[in-house]
């Protein structure tokens, strides 16, 4: 069916989120389930993120933000922690020039403190070389923890020198690794946790949460389509009462 779009495809997709989090679960049982050792899959993991961020874009997503590596993920095993790294270097060199190519903005959330110093360099050189672009954002959680992100702020709020009475919702949204990103609308988790694991606190305050027991590396276009059809199907209501013309 190549010459369907996506909206003849999905009809049910009326409501686009504009911002995505997702939390990329279940890569460790999807290689046990076929009896790979774990970094098998997160290797595959890794390469569904190209993916589901093609989907993304046709859908209309504009940014995605991707749980690549908690702060609580360095007290895995040495050789897992290893591996996981490895495969960040790895991607980033080869996919960088590619998601360039498409439009693709590459942000990272995270504390660079901890992250083997050439890593760190490549990570800035991928965020410098697509700044500009504007199709959609990938903002990669990597080394990230959402209480983390709090107290970075907070740090940074003081050390900036801001009173007391300056302190708003805004400014602290502003000084987020995410500042400039909006809220997340919508957080997908796959791997049938129903948890946020310290995923963007502050950004999802507001967030609606979709879970599916699919593991991250066969989260396809069609899963990612179940959730918008999902998402079309909430509705908003922010703390207030449903208008009686049912818009939002
Ligand atoms: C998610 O997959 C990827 C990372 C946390 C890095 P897991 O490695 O947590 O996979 P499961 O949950 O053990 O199946
Ligand atoms: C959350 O998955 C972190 C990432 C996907 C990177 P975990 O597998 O680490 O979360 P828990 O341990 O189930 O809460
Ligand atoms: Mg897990």
């Amino acid at each position: 069916m190549p010459s369907q779009t996506w909206r003849e495809r999905y009809p049910e997709i009326t409501r686009v989120p504009y911002h995505v989090g997702i939390i990329m679960d279940g890569n460790g049982r999807w290689a046990q389930a076929r009896g790979l050792p774990r970094l098998a899959g997160h290797k595959a993991g890794t390469e569904n993120i190209r993916r589901v961020l093609r989907a993304a874009t046709e859908y209309g997503i504009k940014a995605l933000t991707i749980y690549a590596f908690s702060t609580e993920n360095w007290g895995r095993p040495a050789d897992e922690v290893a591996g996981l790294m490895n495969l960040l270097g790895q991607v980033i060199r080869r996919e960088t020039r590619d998601l360039h190519a498409n439009g693709v903005r590459i942000l990272h959330s995270g504390r660079l403190e901890g992250i083997a110093p050439n890593l760190v360099r490549e990570i800035q050189a991928a965020i410098a070389l697509t700044r500009e672009n504007d199709r959609i954002t990938l903002n990669v959680a990597f080394n990230y923890g959402g209480r983390a992100e709090i107290v970075d702020a907070v740090r940074h709020i003081m050390r900036d020198g801001h009173t007391p009475e300056e302190v708003t919702e805004e400014l602290i949204s502003h000084y987020l690794y995410t500042g400039g990103l909006p809220d997340a609308d919508l957080i997908v988790r796959t791997g049938g946790e129903y948890r946020l694991s310290n995923f963007l606190l502050w950004q999802s305050a507001y967030a609606e949460y979709y879970a599916t027991p699919t593991f991250w590396p066969d989260f396809d276009e069609d899963e990612l389509a179940a959730a918008l059809i999902e998402y079309s199907q909430r509705e908003r209501r922010f703390g207030k009462v449903p208008s009686a013309d049912g818009t939002q």
